[in-house]
């Protein structure tokens, strides 16, 4: 790995604790507007201090982020469908030279192993490896799961051994039973993604047993921004993430962030 892939996936996996905390707000390009979306600046805003990075798309970026915040870009260049169509029929969306406009410190795109247009999507990914080797920009695989496929440690050791065969420098998949051996049979660092909105704990359980079981970190979004106190959630995930909090640790985090939160209000 040459000098800038590997200072630009150090500003992702801090090298301290090889661990990463990342912000998901890239639903839009596929969902419109994503409860807790709908004005990306005003959740954006206050979860940055708190986010290694932000995952998004570069309409996003550029309407709603604030250029001299020092937070790196996972920038979205997979999409072209939408909610209402066949989700797997992606393309890339960005060219490499507007990646390194935006300053990207990686660039990640959808596959979608099963689906209609599987093929597609796994040659996307390996032509952007060769873009991304070509400038120095990592490429995270998101493992996509249709609506037809079941989330197990078969299906997603699957994608995730194919994405990291075809090139990707880190993967994005989901939490499941059995998840040590996706991440043993994947040769390349493992994040995982929250899901629909689950209760608090719920979601910094996933978070805790992910980690555990050999993530190296998370890149959360409708968990964090669709949260009671998004500011909470993501403090909490911190926790467990780079601090090694326990469930019930993180859990208090949450709580008296919420708490300080609501007693500023009541105050003012
Ligand atoms: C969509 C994505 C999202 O970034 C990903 O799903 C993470 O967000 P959430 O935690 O809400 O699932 O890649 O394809």
């Amino acid at each position: 790995m040459d000098w800038g892939m590997q200072n630009r996936l150090a500003r992702i996996i801090k090298p301290e604790d090889g661990r990463a905390v990342m912000l998901a707000v890239d639903h839009g390009y596929f969902l419109g507007p994503t409860g807790g979306l709908e004005e990306p600046r005003k959740t954006i805003e206050p979860l940055l201090p708190y986010a290694d990075s932000i995952m998004l798309t570069r309409g996003v970026l550029r309407t709603s982020v604030d250029a001299r915040w020092d937070r790196p870009v996972v920038l979205r260049v997979s999409g072209g469908t939408s909610i209402l169509k066949e989700l797997s029929n992606e393309d890339i969306t960005v060219s490499i030279e507007d990646a390194i406009r935006v300053n990207a410190s990686a660039m990640a795109l959808s596959i979608f192993v099963g689906g209609e247009f599987e093929k597609n999507t796994l040659v996307n990914l390996a032509k952007l490896v060769d873009e991304g080797e070509r400038c120095g920009i990592p490429v995270l695989a998101v493992t996509a799961v249709g609506k037809e496929m079941a989330r197990d440690a078969r299906y997603l050791g699957l994608s995730c051994r194919i994405a990291a065969e075809l090139g990707a420098h880190f993967v994005k998949t989901y939490y499941c039973e059995e998840f040590e051996k996706v991440v043993e049979a994947c040769p390349v660092p493992v994040i995982i993604a929250g899901g629909k909105k689950i209760p608090e704990v719920d979601a910094l359980t996933l978070a805790f047993d992910a980690v555990q079981h050999g993530a190296v970190g998370v890149d959360m979004g409708r968990n964090i921004f669709q949260s009671d106190s998004p500011v909470g959630m993501i403090r909490a995930v911190r926790a467990i993430v780079h601090e090694k909090a326990s469930v019930e640790e993180s859990g208090r985090v949450y709580e008296d962030t919420k708490r300080v939160k609501a007693r500023r209000a009541a105050a003012s």
